[in-house]
């Protein structure tokens, strides 16, 4: 049986009849991390391949700066602005840059664990009301490399309803992350389309807040009101949070996104990343195949642009 220890990586060949239970708890010889090791996943999961030559040596070994923008939400409340696809191929580029990245679906519609190819798994409600104090236990290692998850399920929707009302709701995740958060190198939220329990704790778990807008009519609207929450948790919470907005669904061909892009990029100047992401079919044919989309097609205009999402903020 194979065990790999969640931390350093290092896999151990142990003897499965020393084993009782299926979950149990073990210490890596290497780096110390004691964690919880499962009888039955262990040896299963098969680390997909990276894609060969698409990141540059160089960048693979950038240091992090762990004082730096390490916990990012990916928020607006508008509906369809590809937050989840951009939590995937953000996460996954990053990733492939050699930085180990945890993965939050904090979405009841949990799409972006669908895309992931995980289903009825624990959640962030589990993690709630297990009587555990870590987050450890419930966040899975994926088959992509350097690449954790932490998924959702439909019990999440029951969250808002219980917490809401409590005391410092809003910190639940914050908190939660205090235990985890030194193991990765780059957290992803990914949040709902809407503000309340979900967005409002992972904004405050936040460091930085990626708005990701299209370029139509009303985008300026969905990007003031998120724009307006960090604010005030800016002068109320954490000082140190920032945010940029990031065009999502660029249509080439159209004129009317090059409008709507200079009206944005005029409103909020060095507050929009230089990267764009256009629309690019690949984008929604890579989510059929349950595949993020430079391990579905690596020569994608969409696959090369979020990986210079990920080189813009490895490098800021
Ligand atoms: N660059 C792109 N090009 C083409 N289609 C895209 C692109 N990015 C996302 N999409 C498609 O747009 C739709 C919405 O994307 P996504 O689910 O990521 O948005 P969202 O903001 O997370 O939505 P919600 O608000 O419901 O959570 C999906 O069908 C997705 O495949
Ligand atoms: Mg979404």
């Amino acid at each position: 049986m194979i065990i790999t220890c969640e931390k350093c990586e290092t896999r151990f060949n142990m003897d499965e009849s020393n084993v009782g239970q299926d979950a149990f708890r073990v210490r890596c010889s290497r780096c110390s991390n004691v964690f919880t090791a499962h009888k039955s996943s262990q040896g299963e999961l098969q680390e997909i391949k990276k894609p060969e030559g698409i990141v540059e040596e160089e960048l693979k070994t950038a240091p992090v700066n762990l004082n730096g923008d390490r916990i990012i939400a990916i928020s607006n409340q508008k509906g369809g602005v590809a937050k989840t696809s951009t939590c995937l191929n953000l996460g996954i580029s990053l990733s492939l840059l050699e930085k180990r990245v945890l993965l939050i679906d904090f979405d009841a519609q949990s799409n972006l664990s669908i895309l992931m190819g995980y289903k009825n798994t624990k959640s962030f409600y589990e993690v709630l009301h297990s009587g555990q104090d870590g987050l450890t236990e419930f966040i899975e290692k994926t088959k992509y490399p350097n690449l954790w998850l932490l998924p959702s399920n439909r019990k999440m929707v029951l969250l808002a309803q219980k917490y809401l009302h409590e005391k410092n709701f809003e910190y639940l995740l914050r908190e939660k992350l205090n235990s985890v958060k030194d193991q990765y190198d780059y957290i992803l939220i990914d949040t709902p389309p809407s503000v309340e329990f979900f967005t409002l704790n992972a904004l405050i778990a936040s460091d930085f807040v990626i708005i990701p807008s299209q370029c139509e009519y009303l985008s300026t609207h969905g990007v003031n009101q998120i724009e307006k929450i960090i604010k005030t948790i800016k002068r109320n919470i954490n000082q140190d949070i920032e945010y940029k907005v990031l065009i999502t669904m660029y249509d080439t061909e159209n004129i009317h996104s090059e409008v709507i892009y200079t009206k944005l990029k005029s409103m909020y100047k060095e507050k929009t990343f230089a990267t764009i992401i256009d629309q690019d079919v690949k984008i929604k044919e890579s989510q059929i195949m349950n595949t993020p989309v430079m391990y579905y097609d690596k020569s994608s205009i969409s696959a090369q642009q979020y990986l210079d999402l990920a080189k813009e903020i490895v490098e800021k």
